[in-house]
């Protein structure tokens, strides 16, 4: 008896229902094997851990001893802990006492003094060691607070200050000269623009130019033009990258809402090239040249150095190839390649990442810098992907404003940045510099190996961050260390350094030196000491047994877990 027509189609519709479930599951997994194994490459997953961690901190003994130190090492960590709340209280006297007046009506400063260290810690350290957000002057690579202490600049401004304060102080003066005539106008332009546009062409290698008021703005119109010219809406961003505050480019932890349009995807992985070989609906990648430093984590906060598990290592020839591949696949699958050197660019070299990497993106954003001292964000890409409207749909328009997108005043200093950056000598000052900065670091390192200290840096040209090389809960006191030695951090603390390129060798040895004292320091006050069982992981086993304790059992209070 033969098979009936109707029970042949309806298997027939059956096994082709069943060949597309297939294919979407085999998409689906495709997709979770390109994220990061971290929390940090499960977005999602990362807010609703996020919003189950209750608040705790640790009493006085407990913030001394949170990792069982015995009596004698406690007592050393409070002796050193109070050396440094009074000589904090009498140097940074003024300082701290206009931070404190302020802060109750500056939510930011609320912030960032809220998460310089892991939350268990900070109260303490607050009412004890707060740090001044107040300076008064700058001069080569110091700064000068309120109380008059002069401190070498590491935190490098978010790391606008590229060439030294002096260098933005001159093409800000300047830049206004030029323009003062005109003053505030907006929307007609200064002649200036002109030279800056073809400059940055240049620089770019890209055939159009779009002005914003900061790097996450120039971000978020690139994402758009590719969303626009593809016709797709996904974006794809890599693990821990950094590019802005705007919400599609910063799922997760911090955002209230979920970016449901992001994909975080692993980066320098064969699995995430699969990914963009294999999906129709991306319409652009985002890449953080910085990221080559730390390839998959997050901006290394000190708020997040709960153990000594931060790493770092900076391998070019290796990052490189990624972005090489990855241009490939771009290319062949039509995505659009965005190069993100808001932090990067005018830094590792003259011409940016894709000078300094040698691939060619399609769109690149700029900021930072690039302003003279003055806000900015820049969008430079090829003109078809440019371009914000069709011209066989008049309707169908891709829009983008902002009041202050080309003021005069911004744009005349960016003018005095980029004449200044063709002059032989400045060009100059590319030449040599991972090797000057590379030679820094290890220099550092070897003091630092020879001390037995157990700290070490890592550093993409003159962006560094700092290690640790033996388990421990402490390591964040390492800032409290380095401000006493009159070295200035920003509010992530050690996780990030900044050097401007006018640092000399004699700057250079004077914050070596400091630095090395400050570790000692530490050292020596008992912070890092160990017993022969701690590890990594067992410092986060223990951190989340605390969690535990304290999530399912409120009214314990004060910590007590162990
Ligand atoms: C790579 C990158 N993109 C975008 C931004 C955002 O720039 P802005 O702070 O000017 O909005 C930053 C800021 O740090 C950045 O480092």
């Amino acid at each position: 008896m033969g098979i009936e027509p109707a029970s042949l189609a309806f298997y027939a519709l059956g096994a082709i229902a069943l060949a597309l479930l297939l294919l979407k599951l085999k998409t689906r997994l495709e997709l979770t094997l390109a994220k990061h194994r971290s929390l940090t490459g499960h977005v999602r997953m990362a807010r609703r851990i996020a919003a189950l961690i209750p608040f705790y901190e640790y009493d006085e003994a407990r913030f001394f001893a949170c990792d069982d130190a015995p009596d004698e090492i406690a007592a050393r960590r409070h002796a050193g802990f109070m050396r440094l709340t009074a000589l904090y209280r009498e140097r940074f006297a003024q300082t701290i006492r206009r931070t404190a007046e302020v802060a109750p009506g500056i939510s930011d400063l609320q912030f960032t003094g809220a998460y310089r260290v892991p939350f268990q810690f900070s109260r303490f350290v607050r009412a004890h060691l707060a740090a001044g957000a107040f300076v008064q002057s700058s001069d080569g690579v110091t700064l000068t607070d309120l109380d008059g202490n002069r401190l070498y600049d590491l935190t490098g401004s978010y790391g606008v200050n590229v060439l030294g304060y002096d260098f933005y102080k001159d093409c800000m003066e300047r830049g206004q000269e030029k323009v003062r005539a005109l003053g505030p106008v907006l929307g007609a332009y200064h002649p200036v623009i002109a030279d800056n546009v073809a400059r940055l062409k240049q620089i770019s290698g890209l055939d159009e130019v779009s002005f914003h008021m900061s790097g996450t703005e120039a971000v978020m119109q690139a994402v758009r033009l590719a969303r626009y010219h593809t016709r797709r809406s996904r974006l794809v961003r890599f693990c821990g990258a950094y590019h802005g505050w705007w919400g599609d480019v910063a799922p997760g932890v911090g955002n209230p809402l979920r970016a449901r349009e992001t994909y975080t995807l692993q980066e320098m992985s064969d699995a995430t090239l699969r990914v963009l070989r294999r999906r129709r609906d991306i319409a652009c990648v985002l890449v953080n040249p910085l990221q080559a430093l730390h390839p998959n984590a997050a901006a290394p906060a000190d708020s997040g150095l709960v153990d000594s598990a931060r790493t770092a290592h900076f391998d070019r020839a290796a990052y490189t190839d990624w972005l090489r591949r990855l241009r490939a696949v771009c290319t062949e699958r039509k995505i659009v390649l965005i190069f993100d050197e808001v932090f990067v660019g005018f830094r590792i070299a003259a011409g940016g990442a894709q000078e300094y990497f040698g691939v060619a993106a399609d769109l690149v954003t700029y900021g930072k810098t690039l302003g003279g001292g003055l806000p900015i964000g820049v969008l430079c890409g090829r003109s078809d992907l440019m371009k914000r409207f069709r011209d066989d749909r008049p309707v169908d328009v891709c829009f983008a404003r902002g009041t202050f997108n080309s003021h005069p005043y911004v744009l005349a200093a960016m003018h005095e940045f980029l004449q200044r950056l063709a002059t032989p000598e400045l060009q100059a000052l590319y030449r040599d510099l991972d090797a000057v900065w590379d030679r820094r670091a290890q220099r550092l390192n070897q003091r630092l190996r020879e001390e037995r200290l157990p700290v070490e840096v890592a550093n993409l040209s003159s962006i560094w961050t700092v290690s640790y090389t033996q388990p421990s809960r402490y390591n964040w006191m390492l800032q409290y260390y380095l401000r006493a030695e009159g070295l200035a951090l920003s509010w992530v603390g050690t996780g990030r350094l900044i050097f401007s390129l006018n640092y000399t060798e004699a700057d250079f040895e004077v914050v070596a030196d400091r630095f090395v004292a400050a570790a000692k320091a530490m050292h020596e006050d008992g912070w890092w000491w160990s017993d022969a069982k701690t590890t990594n992981k067992s410092i986060k086993q223990r951190i989340l047994r605390e969690i535990i304790a304290h999530r399912w059992s409120p009214a314990r209070g004060q910590e007590k877990a162990s």
